[in-house]
């Protein structure tokens, strides 16, 4: 059983394969954070709490003359806000009579036999091999009708455990929400450290690791997407914490707009870490029988470093999260105009691209930015969908048609969220855009942004896409959204709704992508956000890949998928061989480089074959047939980081779930005199079993490969790279 409660039905222990979480009630119906970590037996382990007079840490009326009992010192799973906890809480209300407290105490619980969903977001589902179990945990307002619903989702073999938490208003008058955050993580010993995920557009989720003190550690975005700055996903581990070695926590919030994560020791050492929706520029209003419902949350504990954490994370979101035909069904290989054309195009082009890349092995070309409306640059355009013929040289169809007549498939790109104030939806609909009245707007790639929160809007593309998807055959969508969100003024959520606008715009987009999917359930989706701007859980819930980033430079890569690695599957990271040198760095690598590190993504091209060498084309056929060959290890495999991208090589390897085979990637990250031997570590291999390494042709056990390693037989030159398999014999 994975919820075990107590007989008192006030302690609450969550228990996955190698996790215990563990909640109590105490006598005044606090709810305290009492345990998460390896797995424990059903004991209560309250008593771990000391309590002590602390001054200046005060204490509730229910308390009474006990001074030793202090909100301020206590691990909680729902702090309490303006009541005496000051290290910052989940929930804060502003009530009709213009208080502001939330004090929410245990009422009662419930417990289901499946995961439950959050209305409107994406969130962890069951499937047919595995479901999980939700514990709900009711709470009421001490002083209003205000209740506050705890979910805790588990997903027993997967170690994982999600939270989200509904707010309901019971009363009669109005309540505004100033802060509603996902989740609590408290822990009341011991030291820890954050690693967070920062970065920037074409560099983005590098790795930061920082002791937690007492300057608060915090990362977050109000940018309306989750981001190339931070990502909505934090490791809390022990110091020395290594990928085989030390405790580590996950926490990945499951959203796409502005979010929060924060880690910081109180008066007493205690660690607080938080996680949700970014409380600047949010509230929501509640009337009586209103609802809120934050993100999900989803967390993971090993015991054993990053490596399985990182596995935990892949497995739980390409098999509860990534849905649709192309979650397992294999990818075909693109290739995409966009750094082979930007937007100087025409349909002879077009097919010569497509002809060339179809007679190398390639399965899919994607029609980039460009192809609608008056777009010959990114100045214009944006919002009217409707197929430039003139450009095209006929109609969508016809050129669709024409690629499937090379026995590819046909992909195209839209920016649905985005509004050029140079095309005729911004003339028809100025107050469809979000901007304030009054005030210049920001532009970023002079564009605006469409209100999302609109449902008329969303009519409107919803009916654009169909239509453009409905009169073409169309295999697959990459779904873009270049800018950051500001000038928030929504001419339907307005007053003391205006708060809602950012959170109501993300559920508009997940609305419309919803419907869209709905309509057409076997289209692959790609998400973008300018690259990798919006590389979330929740958008992996539509599109089982995502652009990484606009940078294709394969060695700036290896950061970028490397960071990438530590929550997100390897089959979730969009990436491309490109021209050289690079668009982005001018940076020259070798061709078989490139491959080598774009074969660990959803692989495709972003280039014209025409223009490469022969030998270069022959390498596209070698590179195809790697990426069928290997397309199980490296879309199914457990995946292992061996050494960093910041080291001599970067190196990482899958291997399949029965270990019968491994594959290394290894790339050289800079040149040196007097070289000095290139040296890899083994991993995952079944220590029985005997392998042949491709490298040497010599036959090892597993235990003697993971023991000794590999010695290469050669040097490699700086950003050279290469492949090596382990088969079992
Ligand atoms: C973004 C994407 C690119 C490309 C351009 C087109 O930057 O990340 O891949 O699609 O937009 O304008």
């Amino acid at each position: 059983m994975a919820i075990w409660t107590g007989e008192d039905g006030r302690l609450f222990l969550l228990q996955t394969k190698d996790s215990t979480y563990q909640m109590y009630a105490d006598r005044h119906g606090v709810l305290l954070h009492t345990y998460y970590g390896k797995r424990i037996g059903e004991e209560n382990l309250s008593d771990l709490i000391f309590q002590a007079d602390v001054g200046f840490s005060g204490n509730p009326a229910e308390a009474v003359m006990d001074r030793t009992y202090s909100l301020d010192c206590l691990p909680q799973e729902l702090p309490s806000s303006g009541v005496g906890d000051y290290r910052g809480g989940c929930v804060e209300l502003l009530h009709s009579d213009g208080s502001m407290a939330a004090d929410f105490r245990f009422e009662g619980y419930e417990i289901l036999p499946y995961s439950y969903q959050v209305p409107g977001m994406p969130s962890l589902f069951d499937t047919n091999e595995e479901t999980g179990q939700t514990l709900i945990i009711r709470m009421k307002e001490r002083a209003s009708e205000v209740r506050a619903y705890l979910y805790y989702g588990i997903f027993e073999e997967k170690n994982v455990i999600t939270k989200a938490v509904r707010i309901e208003n019971h009363g009669k008058s109005p309540v505004v929400l100033s802060k509603c955050l996902s989740g609590c993580l408290d822990f009341q010993y011991g030291e820890y450290e954050l690693i967070t995920f920062p970065g920037r557009h074409a560099m983005e989720r590098s790795l930061e690791r920082n002791k937690v003190g007492r300057t608060k550690l915090e990362v977050g975005s109000i940018r309306g997407t989750s981001s190339h700055q931070y990502n909505p996903a934090v490791i809390l581990c022990t110091p020395g914490t290594t990928e085989d070695h030390g405790e580590c926590y996950g926490e990945c919030l499951v959203y796409s707009s502005n979010f929060i994560a924060s880690a910081q020791k109180d008066q007493r050492g205690q660690i607080r870490v938080l996680m949700g929706i970014h409380p600047e520029q949010f509230s929501f209003c509640l009337n009586e029988g209103e609802a809120f419902d934050t993100p999900q949350v989803i967390l993971s504990y090993s015991d054993e470093g990053f490596t399985k954490l990182s596995r935990q994370y892949h497995r739980i979101l390409k098999e509860h999260m990534c849905r649709g035909k192309y979650c397992r069904q294999k990818r075909p290989v693109l290739l995409n105009n966009w750094e082979a054309t930007y937007f100087d195009f025409n349909e002879e082009k077009l097919l010569k691209i497509a002809r060339q890349a179809s007679e190398l092995g390639i399965e899919m070309l994607v029609l980039d930015d460009g192809w609608f409306g008056k777009r010959d640059d990114d100045n214009s355009g944006l919002g009217d969908w409707y197929v430039n013929e003139k450009k095209l040289g006929g109609s969508l169809k016809q050129l669709g048609e024409k690629i499937h007549a090379m026995g590819m498939c046909f992909g195209i790109w839209f920016e649905p969220e985005m509004i050029s104030e140079d095309s005729d939806l911004y003339r028809q609909h100025p107050d469809w855009a979000l901007r304030i009245p009054g005030r210049e707007p920001n532009r970023a790639r002079n564009q605006l942004v469409l209100d999302m929160s609109r449902e008329d809007v969303r009519e409107y593309l919803l009916e654009r896409l169909t239509d453009i998807l409905a009169n073409a055959p169309i295999d697959y969508v990459k779904w873009d959204m270049n800018r950051s969100l500001c000038d928030i003024y929504s001419h339907v959520y307005t007053g003391k709704r205006r708060g809602e606008v950012y959170h109501r715009f993300i559920l508009g987009v997940y609305d419309l992508l919803e419907k869209f999917l709905a309509r057409f359930p076997d289209i692959l989706l790609e998400g973008c956000s300018g690259g990798g701007g919006r590389f979330d859980a929740a958008m992996l819930y539509y599109s089982p890949q995502i652009w990484c980033s606009d940078n294709t430079d394969a060695v700036n890569r290896l950061s970028i998928q490397y960071g990438t690695s530590f929550f997100y599957p390897v089959s979730a990271m969009g990436a491309h061989v490109s021209a050289t040198p690079n668009h982005q760095t001018g940076r020259e690598t070798f061709f078989r480089t490139r491959g080598h590190v774009a074969l660990s993504g959803s692989f495709g091209y972003e280039l014209d074959l025409n223009k490469v060498t022969k030998e270069e084309q022959d390498l596209v056929k070698e590179q195809i047939a790697d990426f069928h060959r290997y397309y199980s290890l490296t879309h199914e495999g457990d995946y292992y980081r061996l050494a960093g991208p910041e080291e001599r090589f970067c190196a990482w390897e899958f291997v399949d779930r029965e270990k019968e085979h491994a594959l290394q990637t290894l790339v050289m990250t800079s040149a040196e005199g007097n070289p000095l031997p290139v040296h890899t570590i083994v991993k995952g291999l079944d220590p029985e079993k005997n392998y042949i390494c491709s490298a040497n042709g010599k036959i090892h056990s597993g235990r003697t490969w993971m023991n000794g390693g590999l010695t290469l037989g050669r040097i490699l030159r700086e950003y050279e790279s290469i492949l090596i398999t382990w088969d079992a014999v």
